[in-house]
């Protein structure tokens, strides 16, 4: 079937597909007005704006020229005759939606599906988005959201005074996660991180990967991935699973820790891969965890085994996780609160292989230093941004929070931002091609703004959802009530 999305006043991320955006390019948005969209079986044939002269498609070449030409569908006025019975009814589904109070919002769509009177002749259900935004569904491409419990005990620790690395020396931290998580049930697991999966899609998330990490043994990562195995085919988002068996030394390889990389790549890898239960690797190689030699043993095994890396890199010093990341061709390094000029370098020889992934959440909620993204950017790097979602370093589930700090705290425009959670953060996931903007070809994974100038809004209303309706693949996934 094909669904025509019309009356959108504003369609953000009209870039061609494929586009992922490094320095200055980050803050030109591709936008197209009184725009149109028709999506089938989930993919995006056709875009472009509609005026009195009717559906005009859009096309933009790789080089970013955008063009239009007469679309071969026809227009909804042509295809929807309304009753007066259809118009009251839409009126009363309008009304129930709320609107920002201090802008002049158009009245959105409860996506008000009204069904087109011709549509054997049109073949096209016409949904009337009444003057709303639209943008792509937001990538959050690094969480750790299957856990069996928060830790708000060590955020009150911290409070006090007391550092994470400290936390975690005396058995805090992952290693609190890893205790609570063997003794947890998968089916529990399953259900805790399948609220928090609701949360994020009604925040706008579309794409999100989850790490293991929390398991530390053979069964238990297998436990966590397969929770994530599950979560993959019971959301209608994109989900992608990530293998972190090397997250941290359990208490019982304390003393002997090469023993511990040992069973990482004899026993928990194999089965990972025979069970096709990750799409990448990563490791946390940092101060105290793994080393960058530590970490290239393990990418170096991965590599056999054909599983992409994305690494968890210079959260705590500069401690060669970029280095090791660029060297093996890993698709991102993510934390980069510590980032000299000399990794900005190495990630800029990449050409945007290996994407810098910033992680505000941790930093606000660990009090360390935030990323030094604007450096980054005015370096010309195509920055990333996500939530981090875990229950120790950032208890963060929206994207639009993290743009807000990301923002404030890192000195990022609202449209850099954007970028960052949209086609980059596809492009940490080598997705961008699927997902991250709006071009024929790709997912329709967009998102029904609450206001206007909604780029600009995200950042700005903290703590408020300026989402209103998630769609993925062409179908309404979420919906949000204001503050929810
Ligand atoms: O990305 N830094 C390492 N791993 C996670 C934190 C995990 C935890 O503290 O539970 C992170 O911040
Ligand atoms: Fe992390």
């Amino acid at each position: 079937m094909k669904t025509g999305f019309y009356n959108i006043s504003v369609l953000y991320g009209a870039s061609p597909r494929g586009t992922f955006k490094s320095g200055s390019a980050m803050m030109q948005l591709d936008v197209l007005e009184n725009a149109y969209l028709i999506v089938v079986d989930g993919t995006i044939v056709e875009l472009g704006t509609l005026d009195s002269e009717g559906l005009k498609s859009y096309t933009v070449s790789q080089s970013g020229e955008g063009s239009f030409k007469q679309s071969q569908f026809p227009s909804p006025e042509s295809t929807i005759n309304k009753s007066e019975a259809d118009l009251k009814k839409d009126v009363e589904i309008f009304q129930s939606i709320e609107k920002t109070s201090s802008e002049k919002t158009p009245l959105k769509a409860e996506a008000g599906e009204m069904e087109s009177k011709n549509l054997e002749l049109s073949e096209i259900h016409w949904i009337d988005l009444q003057g709303a935004e639209i943008m792509p569904g937001l990538v959050d491409s690094h969480t750790h959201i299957v856990f069996a419990a928060p830790r708000h005990e060590e955020f009150a620790l911290r409070i006090q005074g007391a550092t994470y690395e400290e936390i975690a020396a005396a058995g805090g931290g992952i290693l609190n996660s890893a205790k609570k998580l063997r003794i947890a049930l998968e089916d529990q697991l399953f259900e805790d991180a399948s609220a928090r999966v609701k949360l994020m899609m009604q925040w706008g998330t579309t794409t999100l990967e989850i790490k293991s990490g929390y398991g530390l043994s053979v069964d238990s990562e297998l436990k966590m991935l397969r929770v994530i195995k599950r979560l993959k085919s019971n959301f209608p988002i994109h989900i992608k699973a990530t293998f972190l068996g090397a997250h941290a030394f359990p208490m019982e390889f304390k003393e002997r820790r090469e023993d511990y990389i040992d069973l990482i790549l004899r026993d928990m890898l194999p089965q990972v891969v025979a069970e096709e239960l990750a799409d990448h690797i990563d490791v946390f190689c940092d101060e105290g965890f793994f080393t960058p030699e530590q970490t290239e043993r393990i990418l170096i095994k991965a590599e056999q085994y054909g599983l992409p890396a994305k690494i968890h890199g210079n959260e705590l010093g500069l401690t060669g996780g970029v280095q090791v990341g660029v060297k093996h061709g890993a698709w991102s390094v993510d934390h980069l609160e510590h980032c000299s000029e000399l990794e900005m370098e190495l990630f800029k020889q990449t050409n945007g292989a290996t994407i810098p992934v910033a992680l505000p959440g941790t930093s606000y909620f660990l009090g360390i230093p935030f990323a030094p993204t604007r450096k980054m950017i005015d370096f010309g790097l195509p920055v990333a941004l996500a939530t981090d979602f875990n229950p120790g370093s950032s208890p963060v589930a929206s994207l639009q929070t993290v743009c807000a700090l990301a923002c404030t705290q890192m000195k990022m425009m609202p449209q850099e931002a954007f970028h960052a959670v949209t086609c980059n953060a596809a492009r940490a996931l080598r997705m961008e091609n699927e997902v991250g903007s709006l071009a024929v070809g790709m997912s329709a994974d967009f998102l029904v703004m609450r206001s206007t100038d909604s780029v600009k809004t995200i950042p700005y209303y903290l703590g408020q959802n300026q989402v209103l309706h998630t769609y993925c693949k062409g179908r309404r996934v979420a919906s949000s009530a204001l503050n929810s």
